[in-house]
């Protein structure tokens, strides 16, 4: 039976960037990662009087048994948390998000972290922030197979952090003067089949394909000290190098790969794919937000269909 008095519980989460680290992280290297606030997930789950249990969304509305294939995570954690809390209950979820699908920008894990502060909300619960990432992990298994926790720490994070996987999540300060252009390629990348590919490459060529691995961790730690040490063309040079590595685990992309020459030709002091990759969004690294202003919009006219200027200097 149902205990709580509360009749509706909301949650919210936000985008991921993920700055460095991103395959190397699912084999224990460190990532560096930030929440992009301008892009929510809302998540808001109404107690209904019948025992219908409703699933509203852009991309689906119907009962939450049957959600589409690529959804499964989202069912699959709703009921392990009522089943986890006893809990049998009719009821409306609404999921509202800005995050674009498939871009590499959290936005599986963005709308599960939503989705269980909206059901902890609603059950008037206590959720510490171990227990949001172990429940988050339930769906992202589903989405990504073999998920580091990097997006469900960073969507869920008020600040940047440094993660080693299964180890330490660091709030780390960035106060660099410097910005980051965001942009999406338009090119749809499953992370799920990029974690695949790396996968399959460690299989095929285990220590080559491993040292790249630990070249992607080494420059995490070389990003580290260039953030502490406020050194923006250093940084630049090791996105680049990061860039490199993440080409030859073939989980670049070819207009992903012209676009990022177009923006280190055209003022960007360093630019890499971020998230799985296979498509998705891209980074670069700029002085000024002038610079920033300038290189979005030449990069928005020559394919790239969205950009976001994030500031570094907090
Ligand atoms: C995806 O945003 C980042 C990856 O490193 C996968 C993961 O960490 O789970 C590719």
């Amino acid at each position: 039976m149902l205990s709580t008095q509360k009749k509706i519980g909301q949650g919210s989460s936000h985008a991921k960037i993920i700055l460095i680290g991103e395959h190397a992280v699912v084999y224990g290297q460190p990532a560096i990662a930030l929440p992009l606030k301008t892009l929510k997930t809302h998540a808001k789950m109404t107690l209904r009087q019948d025992d219908q249990q409703i699933l509203e969304s852009s991309y689906y509305t119907g009962p939450i048994a049957d959600v589409p294939e690529f959804m499964r995570g989202i069912k699959h954690l709703v009921m392990y948390i009522l089943t986890q809390q006893n809990k049998d209950i009719g009821f409306t979820l609404q999921v509202t998000s800005q995050l674009p699908i498939e871009r590499g920008m959290g936005s599986s894990a963005s709308v599960a972290v939503a989705i269980i502060r909206a059901m902890y909300d609603l059950f008037s619960l206590e959720l510490d922030h171990q227990t949001l990432l172990k429940l988050a992990d339930v769906a992202e298994k589903d989405t990504h197979k073999n998920p580091s926790g990097l997006d469900a720490a960073t969507t869920s994070s008020a600040t940047p952090i440094w993660m080693i996987r299964d180890q330490t999540i660091d709030p780390i300060p960035l106060d660099l003067d410097a910005y980051l252009v965001i942009c999406d390629s338009g090119i749809k990348g499953q992370t799920s089949q990029a974690i695949a590919t790396v996968k399959a490459k460690l299989q095929a060529t285990p220590t080559a394909t491993k040292k790249k691995i630990e070249a992607i961790g080494d420059l995490s730690w070389q990003a580290r000290k260039q953030l502490a040490q406020n050194d923006v063309l250093g940084l630049g040079q090791t996105l680049n190098a990061a860039q490199e590595y993440l080409r030859q685990l073939e989980v670049s992309e070819p207009k992903l790969d012209k676009l990022i020459d177009l923006a280190l030709q055209n003022g960007a002091l360093g630019a890499k794919l971020t998230g799985g990759g296979r498509g998705g969004c891209f980074i670069c690294l700029v002085k000024d937000q002038r610079s920033a202003k300038q290189l979005s919009d030449l990069l928005l006219a020559n394919g790239a269909i969205a950009a976001w200027i994030e500031p570094l200097k907090k």
